[in-house]
């Protein structure tokens, strides 16, 4: 009898130790943790989103963009790398928070998910081989070969284009190679992405850019439709405008902070 007493006892300050330790220690870390702020990117768009050769790391304005975003909001920001068309689908299913992938506001993405303020202003340009000298703008890729990252604005526009015959790729890394091969005449892309890949060794030897920016478009970071952190992202985003943490962050990656 003693012993089932014993023994019984023992069991209760048992339980009661793993039920306390557990329940209060669980509840301390959860009133401590931030919140996860979880973003989807397509890393193939410097110096917008990218990661340096070898390195899994996100690097670029957008990425630093949303850091600071996470900071303001006091949530972890926890980047997950899938494809650019995965993006609204991601988001759609609840597996992201945000994307943050150079993404331009539209008046289609803006039926399907929320889209926050404009962050930046780019637009689309043609590239071309520095050698070609038969195509100058837009005009003179009737019928041409055109290659272009799939389910971006650059992939809308090329197939507008007359009897062109458009290639799509999962990545720009894809969408470059493709012209530095000759496989196409020429891609359409962000003139600010384009730029970069110009300036940056990559297509300096062999790429150029024609015409003029097709037209303005301006980069929003987009969130499941009637989320309830789109409010939150569009507040931070102004703070940080005010607060001089944008100009930073576009100084870093393009220079002189344009106004
Ligand atoms: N701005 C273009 C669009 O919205 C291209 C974006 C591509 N972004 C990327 N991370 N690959 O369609």
């Amino acid at each position: 009898m003693k012993k089932v007493l014993f023994l019984l006892t023992a069991l209760v300050m048992a339980v009661m130790m793993v039920a306390g330790c557990g329940g209060g220690g669980g509840e301390k870390k959860a009133a401590e943790a931030p919140k996860v702020l979880r973003v989807g990117t397509e890393p193939t768009f410097a110096p917008f989103e990218f990661q340096k050769e070898g390195s899994k790391e996100f690097d670029g304005f957008d990425m630093d963009l949303i850091r600071a975003i996470g900071k303001q909001l006091n949530m972890k920001v926890e980047i997950q790398n899938m494809g650019f068309d995965a993006l609204i689908p991601a988001l759609n299913s609840g597996n992201i928070d945000v994307a943050a992938a150079g993404m331009s506001i539209t008046p289609d993405r803006q039926k399907a998910v929320d889209m926050s303020d404009p962050y930046y202003v780019a637009g689309l340009v043609v590239v071309v081989n520095k050698d070609n000298e038969a195509i100058k703008s837009i005009n003179d890729l009737n019928g041409k070969g055109i290659s272009v990252q799939i389910g971006t604005t650059g992939a809308e526009r090329a197939a507008k284009v007359p009897d062109a015959k458009v290639k799509n790729f999962n990545t720009n890394a894809e969408v470059f190679l493709e012209l530095k091969n000759k496989g196409v005449d020429a891609v359409i892309i962000d003139k600010p992405v384009a730029e970069y890949f110009l300036a940056t060794g990559g297509g300096k030897d062999f790429a150029k850019i024609v015409g003029d920016t097709l037209e303005a478009e301006s980069f929003g970071i987009s969130l499941k439709k009637n989320s309830p952190l789109t409010k939150e992202i569009n507040k931070a985003l102004l703070d940080l405008k005010k607060n001089g943490e944008y100009d930073k962050i576009y100084t870093k990656w393009f220079g002189a902070a344009k106004k």
